[in-house]
């Protein structure tokens, strides 16, 4: 029988799930079936994370002890941060993120452990250290001391704290929350499809989130959102909009933030990041969303008949550069939401696991003879 090839395994199902469900002509996302809308509007990011790992909502004391392991679990051990401080200060962090999960996993003898309660320790260990991470990177890249984790603060403000030293306003602890809160999971993405890939060889939790923050890292999945604010600058005026846009169009070029395989309408969660930059921007003035507003119009105009709708990439970054995030870490703050869902994914499929091996079609010779070094041409 010849075997098919599925380019992008689009349409390929390669694993049943519980954790997210997402309906791309309805712009419909749920995680274990609460719509993103309603989680965006009375959840928050600690809480999600309980979602998405066990299933359902958790009760008050769980979601305090939960809470608690995440503070104590937030520092990181000196020999991380003296190997960040090694890494080249020019180095994009996602890179850095990637180099120090991976070595953070040494730092714990017991990451190979696979009881429930091994498993759950290295969750919280991997959720709560990675801001911290990114923060102590951007810190020292630009010459400052990290900033230790404060103990009061929720995750969103802990970050933005460590990152500039300032507790952030509560609009702003808010937005980022809800930002953490809507990119926590997405389905059967590139990142989370490299990571279930890892955990099914049985790797450790570190390895399988260092894989996935490799696959978030590429401009076609994570690292759009940061190519969007380049486009937007480089744009400038509202006036250059539609002649740059119809530029693209007609080269044929990709124009990031839009466009979903799975999403044919406007994606749920640039809805809500919209509504956000929105506010931001009537705070500030930043004459970077009007230009947005006026880029995803024309794009709709030529490309929405085609299913080419903004993602969530598209408004995410507006909303990280108005609260003073640096544009290349746009995309490691989306791992910071994102590692609950790889870890979820990660237990699940640990839950009758069988390592994935596909197949391929294999278009080479045969029966070729090896020909010595000096009579090759
Ligand atoms: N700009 C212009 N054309 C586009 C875009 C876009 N952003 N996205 C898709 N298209 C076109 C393609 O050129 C192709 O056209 P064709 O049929 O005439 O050849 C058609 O739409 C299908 O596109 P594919 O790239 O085959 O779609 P696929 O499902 O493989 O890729 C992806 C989806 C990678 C998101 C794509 O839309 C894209 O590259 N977008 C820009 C990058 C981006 O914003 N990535 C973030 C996605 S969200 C996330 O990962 C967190």
């Amino acid at each position: 029988m010849t075997k098919q090839v599925f380019p992008g395994l689009e349409g390929v199902a390669i694993a049943e799930s519980s954790i997210s469900f997402v309906d791309g002509q309805k712009s419909r996302l749920e995680y274990r079936g609460i719509g993103i809308d309603e989680l965006g509007e009375h959840s928050h990011f600690e809480e999600v994370c309980l979602l998405l790992l066990n299933g359902s909502l958790p009760g008050q004391k769980e979601l305090d002890e939960f809470r608690a392991k995440l503070v104590d679990a937030r520092a990181l051990k000196g020999g991380v941060i003296d190997l960040i401080k090694c890494l080249p200060k020019e180095g994009h962090p996602m890179d850095a993120l990637q180099a120090a999960v991976a070595a953070v996993g040494m730092f714990y003898p017991g990451r190979h452990g696979m009881t429930p309660a091994e498993q759950r320790d290295s969750c919280v260990r991997l959720i709560a250290k990675i801001p911290t991470i990114l923060a102590a990177f951007q810190r020292m890249r630009q010459g400052d001391d990290p900033i230790p984790p404060g103990d009061d603060l929720s995750h969103a403000a802990n970050f933005m704290y460590m990152l500039t030293g300032e507790v952030p306003d509560e609009f702003t602890e808010r937005t980022l929350d809800v930002a953490l809160v809507l990119h926590a999971d997405h389905t059967m993405n590139a990142s989370t499809f490299a990571g279930r890939v890892v955990g099914s060889t049985l790797a450790d939790p570190y390895c399988v989130v260092s894989s996935a923050l490799g696959a978030l890292s590429g401009p076609l999945h994570g690292g759009a959102n940061e190519e969007v604010l380049k486009l937007l600058q480089a744009i400038g005026t509202i006036e250059n909009v539609r002649p740059t846009i119809e530029r693209m169009i007609a080269n044929k070029e990709k124009i990031m933030g839009f466009g979903h395989r799975v999403y044919k309408t406007m994606d749920p969660r640039a809805v809500i990041l919209k509504q956000r930059a929105a506010q931001l921007a009537q705070r500030s003035g930043n004459p970077l969303f009007p230009l947005a507003v006026e880029v995803e119009k024309v794009v709709i105009e030529h490309y929405g008949a085609k299913g080419i709708w903004p993602n969530v990439d598209f408004y995410s970054g507006l909303v990280y550069s108005e609260m003073g995030i640096p544009p290349d870490c746009f995309t490691p703050v989306f791992a910071i939401a994102r590692v609950a869902g790889w870890l979820a994914h990660w237990l699940e499929q640990l839950d009758g696991n069988r390592i994935y091996r596909p197949t391929q079609v294999y278009t080479g010779p045969h029966e070729q003879p090896y020909v010595p070094i000096e009579q090759r041409r």
